[in-house]
C-alpha cells in the first residue's frame, strides 16, 4: 500500500471487531512508531499495548461518556512520554509533538495491515494511570483503538457518531490553513 492509499484509507471508526492481537502485530506497530522522527533522536514516546482481556474490563471505568464504542476494542495502545525525555526550547516542549508523529506513524502502519486504530482523548488519565501503574510525571497524550473495522454499526454510538462511519467528517478547506509566503491578513 503507498502511503497516500493509506492515509486516504485511515478513518476514526467506531464499530469495531475483535481481533486477535498476537506479539508480531505489536512488533509491526511498534517498528513504525520507532523509525518516526523525533528531535535529536530522542524517541521520547513510550507506548503501552493493552491487551489482555482482563485489564481491558478494567479499563473500560476510565473512558469518557461518548466512548463507549470502546467496549469492543481488541487492543489499547497508551501512548506517553516526560517533557525532560525530549527538546526543551524555551516554550517548545518537543515530547507532545514526537509523540504525535510516532502515533501518526503507527496508526499508518496499521491501517496498511487492515485494521483500524482510533486514537482518542475522552479518557481520564488519572485513572489510566492507577490501572496500569503508570509513573506521575508521563504525560499520556492518547489511547490508540484498535481492532477491525465491523459491518454493522455499533449500537453505542450517537446519530452524529452514526454518520461519521458512514461520511468523514468534513475537513476545512485549503484557504482556512494553507498559507502561501507568508500569513494572511484576513485570518
Ligand atoms: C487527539 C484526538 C482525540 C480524539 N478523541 C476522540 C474521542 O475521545 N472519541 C472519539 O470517538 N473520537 C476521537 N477522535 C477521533 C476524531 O473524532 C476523528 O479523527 C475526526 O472526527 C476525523 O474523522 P476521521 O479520522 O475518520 O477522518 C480523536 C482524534 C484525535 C486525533
Amino acid at each position: 500500500m503507498d502511503v497516500i492509499e493509506a492515509i486516504n484509507k485511515r478513518r476514526a471508526y467506531r464499530s469495531l471487531d475483535q481481533i486477535e492481537i498476537t506479539d508480531e502485530l505489536i512488533k509491526e506497530m511498534a517498528q513504525a512508531a520507532q523509525l518516526a522522527p523525533s528531535c535529536f533522536n530522542n524517541q521520547p514516546w513510550r507506548l503501552i499495548f493493552v491487551r489482555a482481556p482482563e485489564k481491558l474490563e478494567k479499563m473500560k471505568p476510565a473512558l469518557s461518556s461518548g466512548n463507549e464504542w470502546v467496549y469492543q476494542a481488541s487492543l489499547i495502545i497508551v501512548v506517553m512520554s516526560r517533557r525532560e525525555d525530549d527538546c526543551l526550547i524555551g516554550d517548545r516542549e518537543y515530547h507532545h509533538f514526537d509523540c504525535g508523529l510516532a502515533a501518526a506513524f503507527l496508526i499508518l502502519r496499521a491501517t496498511e495491515l487492515g485494521l483500524v486504530a482510533h486514537p482518542i482523548a475522552g479518557f481520564s488519565p488519572k485513572k489510566v494511570r492507577a490501572i496500569l501503574g503508570i509513573p506521575e510525571d508521563y504525560h499520556l497524550h492518547t489511547l490508540i483503538i484498535v481492532g477491525r473495522k465491523a459491518e454493522t454499526i455499533s449500537p453505542f454510538l450517537s446519530e452524529k457518531q452514526i454518520a461519521w462511519e458512514k461520511e468523514r467528517p468534513e475537513r476545512l478547506p485549503f484557504d482556512k490553513f494553507v498559507f502561501i509566503d507568508q500569513f494572511p491578513t484576513s485570518c
